[in-house]
């Protein structure tokens, strides 16, 4: 539904704001000094995420650029390499933290979609001779955000996986939303991060809790982790209060299928209008990318008539319009938008 100002913000699923169940929880929270251990809402949070991905330990982080940061800097040397796709937010958007922080930098991959083939795998590694930096660590992103979402295929990640253990490489995922990718697929988070030593998830995208991530692994890797978390300024004390919402985001994962059924109306009602805007094949989960190519009109001015209506979309270039769907947006903010796009066809 849209906010109760009436805005429909279809820029990400980071907007959303918390529910009613979740402002009660946040008050209600049971609350201890966690950097003692002590906040038994978030060590309730820990066990139940590290039972959500079949990991025996979690670690909770303010976000899911800390998580997955932990994870490098854990899992890696200095002079180390990270080898993921060209375009993984570990990669792009997390603002050099590998370099500055872990002192390792990336290996890439094209990775259309987010995918790293066996055979692309096995090629990078056997590449990484004596005088090159050694690749130590292989991670995905699933679902990979800047593809739009798309799913990388579980069959993909466990023959890939298998080729970089044979090298003696660590694996994490970059699970921001991979409840995402178990909604597409039907297979299950612990299936998906049984390919990996570490898996990051964020309750602050698709399952709509206002803060925090988690990183899961071994009990020894979440440890040293833990250890890097309050290195970084991440250990926080009574915290609960945040956790407790994060908590009901969790329960109520499988949720997301219906942001997923909100994203396919979008996209097949635009598709409709202009079938060159959307590749209805990549639209798998909760994100739609439009060519603005195909409408009759400037990009710029269909945003600024869709701000007028209090619906707000975000651009990914000069072209591109990313829509993504969430707890706060419905069916009727759809119909809201493509009749903004009817409107301007006259
Ligand atoms: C795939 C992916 N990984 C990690 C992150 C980082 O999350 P945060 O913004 O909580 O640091 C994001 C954020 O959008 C993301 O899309």
């Amino acid at each position: 539904m849209a906010f109760i100002d009436g805005i429909a913000d279809f820029r990400s699923d980071t907007v959303t704001r918390p529910t009613p169940e979740m402002r009660r929880a946040m008050a209600e929270a049971e609350v201890g000094d966690d950097v003692y251990g002590e906040d038994p809402t978030v060590n309730a949070l820990e066990e139940e995420s590290a039972a959500a991905v079949g990991k025996p330990a979690a670690v909770f982080v303010p976000t899911g650029s800390m998580g997955n940061q932990l994870a490098i800097g854990t899992l890696t040397r200095p002079g180390d390499e990270v080898l993921c796709v060209e375009a993984a937010h570990v990669r792009n958007y997390e603002v050099a933290a590998a370099a500055a922080v872990s002192g390792v930098q990336f290996r890439t991959l094209p990775g259309p979609g987010g995918q790293m083939t066996a055979t692309e795998v096995g090629t990078a590694i056997d590449q990484s001779h004596h005088h090159m930096p050694r690749i130590t660590m292989l991670v995905w992103e699933n679902t990979h955000n800047v593809s739009g979402g798309t799913v990388v295929p579980y069959e993909m990640m466990v023959a890939s996986t298998a080729v970089a253990r044979l090298g003696g490489l660590s694996v994490h995922i970059d699970g921001a939303r991979i409840f995402n990718a178990v909604a597409a697929t039907g297979i299950s988070a612990e299936d998906f991060a049984a390919v990996a030593d570490t898996i990051q998830f964020c309750f602050s995208k698709g399952l709509g809790a206002p803060v925090g991530s988690i990183l899961c692994g071994s009990k020894e890797v979440i440890d040293e982790a833990r250890y890097m978390r309050k290195r970084l300024g991440g250990g926080m004390r009574q915290v609960g209060v945040v956790a407790a919402p994060a908590r009901v985001a969790l329960r109520d994962r499988d949720r997301v299928a219906e942001d997923h059924k909100v994203a396919r109306r979008l996209a097949d009602g635009i598709g409709d209008r202009y079938p060159e805007a959307v590749d209805l094949a990549r639209v798998e989960t909760n994100m739609v990318v439009v060519d603005a190519r195909a409408f009759p009109f400037p990009v710029a001015e269909l945003v600024d008539r869709l701000n007028k209506q209090g619906v707000i979309i975000g651009t990914l270039g000069p072209h591109l319009i990313r829509l993504v769907t969430h707890r706060d947006v419905n069916e009727s903010d759809v119909e809201r938008l493509l009749a903004v796009i009817d409107e301007m066809r006259r």
